[in-house]
């Protein structure tokens, strides 16, 4: 969301589209698969900032950077990735709202540690990452053109 369209006939392209033909092989259109996204969460009390720092602290910042601007190789390929900055998603993807933030968390993070965190403090560090400053979205203003904007959307 936040790179360049690639052109419809480009390799890559072409290799995305053979790979995901490829999982979903036998597959019926529109069935829904075990095991695919995750699960939504709630908090069970305000989500907190102060509180959620100290979790990305402790929990986040060895791998994403106590900067949040993750890790890239020497040809910026990405290791980790930015959870905020000029190199992370922007305020237009899912990941930047607060609910999909923290029931992403919940689920996967932290890597290889999923479902260690609380609800609560799913919530409450999801709360710190999405706030911070990110790349905008140019086609922000053609979303919900029906006017079923999420409550937790960022514009
Ligand atoms: C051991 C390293 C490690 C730790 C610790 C870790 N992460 Fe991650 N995180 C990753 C990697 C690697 C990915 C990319 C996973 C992928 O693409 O499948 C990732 C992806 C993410 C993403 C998705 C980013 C995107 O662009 O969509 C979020 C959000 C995230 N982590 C949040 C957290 C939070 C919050 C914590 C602490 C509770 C945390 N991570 C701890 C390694 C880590």
């Amino acid at each position: 969301m936040n790179g360049k369209a690639l052109p419809h006939d480009s390799k890559e392209m072409l290799s995305m589209l053979a790979y995901m033909h490829w999982l979903s092989q036998d597959v019926p259109t529109g069935m829904e698969i075990a095991g695919r996204g995750f699960i939504r969460i709630t908090a069970p009390e305000p989500p907190n900032k102060e509180r959620g720092e100290k979790i990305y602290v402790e929990k986040c910042a060895l791998c994403h950077q106590p900067d949040g601007q993750g890790q890239h190789g020497p040809n910026g390929e990405t290791i980790f990735p930015a959870l905020w900055g000029d190199k992370s998603f922007n305020i237009g993807a899912s990941m930047a709202r607060l609910n999909t933030a923290a029931a992403f968390t919940k689920a996967n993070m932290p890597l290889g540690q999923g479902n260690t965190l609380t609800d609560q403090e799913a919530f409450d560090v999801a709360l710190y990452f999405t706030q911070q400053p990110r790349p905008d979205f140019a086609e922000k203003s053609s979303d919900w053109p029906d006017g079923d904007k999420p409550e937790d959307a960022r514009y």
